[in-house]
């Protein structure tokens, strides 16, 4: 399937499911049962500062940043339906939100944020290259790249009667299609990438990495067991390997 034609078809998904995803996958959380940013503390100050997001979804993480303090809200997400969503969320707030692929250099400007975000979406692109070079356009120099995204090992994991396994080869990277996304009649193409890719791929576009976090389980589950769950996100899950990769990095 050629690039142009995934975006399409993913888009018409993404308007189906959107509604699966109001305030679901947004700060401080930056992934299922993973630490939250009042623990990891990635952004330093956000007060005053100029943010983009990258598949800004429901717009919930766009909000957490304007009561964060910041001077700027830009967005961009593939999906019409979330740009609905997302501007009944920030609910008067002034956002700067284009619905379009975050592959494409659609004229945000360049040199001029000082932060981009990203939570559960960069994943999404069909050109990890080409986005990550865009991405590092649109910062300035010193300003930071943060992204949560499923851990790379997480969809070649398998669960059957409480007992996990590798399903594929982690060694496969490439596209692959879900056929019934959250139930409906959704297929999405998504990628399989190794977490050296992804590293190596934002020291390409010019980044240098400040931290990788594999998540553990966040404070808000201490003291909670997790039952013994076949679910694609379980706490029983999480307690054994992460669910989240979360990536810092910064223009020099
Ligand atoms: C899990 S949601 C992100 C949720 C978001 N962090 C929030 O705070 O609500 C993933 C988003 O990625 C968007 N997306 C998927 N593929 C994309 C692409 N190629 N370019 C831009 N956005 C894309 C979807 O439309 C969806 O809104």
């Amino acid at each position: 399937m050629h690039m142009n034609e995934i975006l399409t078809e993913n888009k018409k998904s993404w308007n189906t499911v959107s509604h699966h995803f109001n305030g679901v996958d947004a700060l401080p959380s930056y992934g299922p049962f993973a630490q939250s940013e009042d623990e990891l503390h990635l952004f330093d100050q956000i007060k005053n500062k100029s943010v983009l997001e990258i598949g800004y979804g429901s717009g919930h993480s766009l909000r957490y940043m304007a009561e964060q303090g910041a001077c700027e809200l830009w967005g961009v997400d593939l999906s019409e339906e979330q740009r609905l969503t997302a501007e009944s969320t920030l609910n008067g707030l002034n956002a700067n939100l284009f619905c379009a692929p975050m592959e494409d250099d659609i004229g945000l400007p360049k040199e001029h944020f000082d932060i981009v975000y990203s939570i559960f979406a960069i994943g999404w692109t069909t050109d990890l290259p080409g986005t990550l070079r865009l991405v590092h356009s649109y910062l300035k120099n010193g300003g930071s790249f943060i992204f949560s995204w499923d851990h790379p090992l997480y969809p070649h994991m398998q669960m059957e009667n409480g007992r996990i396994y590798l399903g594929s080869s982690y060694q496969q990277e490439g596209p692959y299609t879900i056929e019934r996304f959250k139930g409906e009649d959704a297929p999405m193409v998504l990628h399989k990438r190794k977490l050296s890719t992804y590293i190596n791929e934002l020291i390409k576009a010019g980044f240098t990495i400040e931290q990788v976090i594999e998540s553990d389980v966040g404070e808000r589950f201490d003291g909670t067991e997790g039952e013994v769950s076949d679910r694609y996100y379980s706490l029983y899950k999480a307690r054994q390997y992460p669910t989240t990769m979360i990536i810092k990095a910064v223009k020099m």
